[in-house]
Formats: C-alpha cells, sequence, structure tokens
C-alpha cells in the first residue's frame, strides 16, 4: 500500500503551513479533518508602527530572526513531532519577496529534510480557501477577496481553478483603509484603527463619492475616494496635511463615513458580480468573502443582507482568520495534496502570483 493511500483513508493527513509573505511570521499545523492543531503568529506590528506601513526590508529580517522559533512552537503546540507531518505547504508568492524567500527556503528545507512533499502555495489561494476549512462551502462560488494589496472578485470553480471577475484599477481596499487611517493619524495597523473609531462616528456626516458605482463590470477603484478624503481633512484647516490633528469626534465621523462608502462601493460591485457569476454558474449558491478587509464587521453585516436578497448562502471565515495566518496556507496545500498538486524544490519564489492566469494587470 503506497504512503499517499494510507494517508487518504487510513490516518489523518498532516500539513504544516508557512506565511511570510507581509508583516507576519506564522506557522501552522491543520488535518485534513479541518481541524486547526496550531496557528502560531508573530505580528511584526511594532516594528513597523513607527514607519506607518511595512517596511520590506526590516519585514524579511525579522522573518528570518524568528521563523524558527515560530516553525518549532506550532509543531510542539499541535502536540505532533515533525515526523508526523505529511506535507509542507509554503506562501511562495505573491508578497514582498523577502519574506517569501525566507518562507520558501524554510518550507523547501523542512520538507527536504523529511523526505515529504514540498507545495508552493498561492497566498491568495489560502485567503480564497480558508472558507472551506471553516465551514461546508462547495465549489463554485463567488469570492469577494479584500485584502492590503488585492481587491478581486472571483468565480472559484475549484482548486486552483479561478475566473476573474473584477479587481482594482488603483489602490486595494485595505490600502485605502490603510491610507485614510494614516491621514488621520488614526492608528496602524489602519484597517482595525478605522472600524475601531467609526464606531462612535456619524457615517452620514461627510458625503464621499462611491467609484464606479451603477457602472457596469465589477472592477473597483479607490483612488477618487482616498483623494475626496485627503481634500476634506485638509478643509477643516489651513495647515498642511502632516500638520492637521482632528478632534476624536471629527475623527470618528471621517472613519464612519469613509467605512460606509468602502462598504457600499464593494456591495455595488458584488452585485454586478453576483448576476455574472450566475449566469456562468447557475448552481453556484454562496458568496464568500476573505482577506484582510473581510474582518470588518460593517462589511459582513452588509453582505449578509445582499446575500439574503439574492437568495444565496454567506460564508466568512471567523476574524483571526481573515487578517494572514499559515492555517489557511496549510489548509491550500491540503486541498492541493490530496488532488497530487506538488512542487518540485526548483520552484520559484513569485512576487507577482495571479489567481486567474488570463487576468493580468490588475491586482
Ligand atoms: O490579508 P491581509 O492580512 O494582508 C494582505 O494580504 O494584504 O490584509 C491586511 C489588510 C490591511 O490593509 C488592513 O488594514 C485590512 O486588511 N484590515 C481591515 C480590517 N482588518 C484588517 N480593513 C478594514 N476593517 C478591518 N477590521
Ligand atoms: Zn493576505
Amino acid at each position: 500500500m503506497d504512503d499517499w493511500f494510507k494517508k487518504c483513508f487510513l490516518k489523518d493527513m498532516i500539513v504544516l503551513g508557512i506565511e511570510s509573505s507581509c508583516d507576519e511570521t506564522a506557522a501552522s499545523v491543520v488535518t485534513d479533518k479541518r481541524e486547526i492543531l496550531s496557528n502560531v503568529i508573530l505580528s511584526q506590528i511594532e516594528e513597523h508602527k513607527i514607519f506607518g506601513g511595512v517596511v520590506p526590508e526590516i519585514a524579511a529580517r525579522a522573518h528570518l530572526e524568528y521563523i524558527d522559533n515560530v516553525v518549532e512552537t506550532a509543531v510542539k503546540k499541535a502536540g505532533i513531532s515533525f515526523a508526523d507531518i505529511d506535507a509542507v505547504a509554503g506562501a511562495s508568492g505573491p508578497g514582498l519577496i523577502g519574506g517569501v524567500l525566507v518562507g520558501v527556503m524554510t518550507s523547501k528545507a523542512i520538507a527536504s529534510v523529511l523526505n515529504k512533499p514540498y507545495i508552493a502555495v498561492n497566498h491568495l489561494e489560502g485567503h480564497a480557501l480558508t472558507a472551506r476549512l471553516t465551514g461546508d462551502v462547495e465549489f463554485p462560488y463567488l469570492l469577494l477577496l479584500v485584502s492590503g494589496g488585492h481587491c478581486q472578485l472571483l468565480a472559484v470553480e475549484g482548486v486552483g481553478k479561478y475566473r476573474q471577475l473584477g479587481a482594482t484599477i488603483d489602490d486595494a481596499a485595505g490600502e485605502a483603509f490603510d491610507k485614510v487611517a494614516k491621514m488621520l493619524k488614526a492608528g496602524y495597523p489602519g484597517g482595525q484603527s478605522v472600524e475601531k473609531l467609526a464606531i462612535n462616528g456619524d457615517p452620514k456626516r461627510f458625503s464621499f463619492p462611491r467609484p464606479l458605482k451603477n457602472r457596469e463590470g465589477c472592477d473597483f477603484s479607490f483612488s477618487g475616494l482616498k483623494t475626496s478624503v485627503r481634500r476634506k481633512i485638509e478643509s477643516m484647516s489651513d495647515e498642511p496635511l502632516a500638520s492637521i490633528v482632528l478632534n476624536e469626534q471629527d475623527k470618528a465621523d471621517f472613519c464612519a463615513s469613509f467605512q460606509e462608502a468602502v462598504c457600499d462601493t464593494l456591495i455595488g460591485r458584488v452585485k454586478n458580480a453576483i448576476k455574472m457569476f450566475k449566469e456562468s454558474f447557475p448552481t453556484g449558491k454562496t458568496i464568500v468573502v476573505a482577506g484582510g478587509v473581510a474582518a470588518n464587521t460593517k462589511l459582513r453585516e452588509s453582505l449578509v443582507r445582499l446575500a439574503e436578497k439574492e437568495n444565496m448562502e454567506f460564508a466568512a471565515p471567523p476574524l483571526k482568520l481573515c487578517t494572514d495566518n499559515a492555517a489557511m496556507i496549510a489548509w491550500a496545500g491540503l486541498e492541493r495534496y490530496r488532488l497530487g498538486l506538488v512542487d518540485g524544490l526548483d520552484f520559484k519564489p513569485r512576487p507577482r502570483w495571479a489567481l486567474d492566469p488570463d487576468a493580468k494587470g490588475k491586482k
């Protein structure tokens, strides 16, 4: 009986996942029974905070320093030994190449020593498949992928099979949150800070544009919205933007009004995507949201309402699996491993790596 057959039918498959493509050094152990045995995430927030954004070289050095410890902790917390691991999945792009290289080299080294397969996971596929780790979501489904680097609508037909329906022509949704947070001196990281401040804000105080509203298709644009927020902040004072410090209520109102504009914009585009998705995949019944911005409660609530109206089901990973983590990498690796999709140790890390190879140019 070969090893693969035994794993499939007799014993849990166990995959170690490693994530290091941005500013989280993470490792996780996941089984094919959808158990997350460990999920260790070392955030580099403190390292990048003073710069108001991720500094790639600092991130790469920090990954290098922490990764061995993070992996060892994940294996220990999972209550297994390295010998129990069936495959090693490493986020192998897209992302900041210095960090990606650290994760790829670590994953390959462990796979090679254990004589087990290495699986090169697309970080975006990690986000895209998380809802299948945490819930019963069947292919095909419609995915809104909203993170710091990407904003896309995709039909997910299967593992490794994505059709991009729309994407951003400028900033990603998370990027817009981060930039607006910086303008408002709202705190870092941006998305969570804006959401927190928005709780006490008036979403109707400032009227911001809803880019591409009522236009065909489901591409996104956020740069006009961002500029509109900047102009409004500048109109509140004679000082240059960098010196303007708003009072807490003004800040909260800005955050609430901006968050509402982003949610309205995303929902408008998802509505169009649902039409496109239903035409091509009449059996598809689920809308999934993933990526860091999927942790936003207002967005999740708006999507629940939209799904109800459209007679569709809605699925989203729990908040801590929306932002970057290695459980999603381990799970995507496991889904690939089950299909025999493993990679050679000569796999070259990919700083750019689209889920749909036919969709180029947008992010
Ligand atoms: O997926 P992720 O952790 O990293 C990337 O792959 O980019 O996403 C990070 C992004 C950041 O832009 C962050 O500001 C945003 O997700 N984010 C949020 C929230 N939590 C994280 N945006 C809005 N509301 C949140 N609660
Ligand atoms: Zn991500």
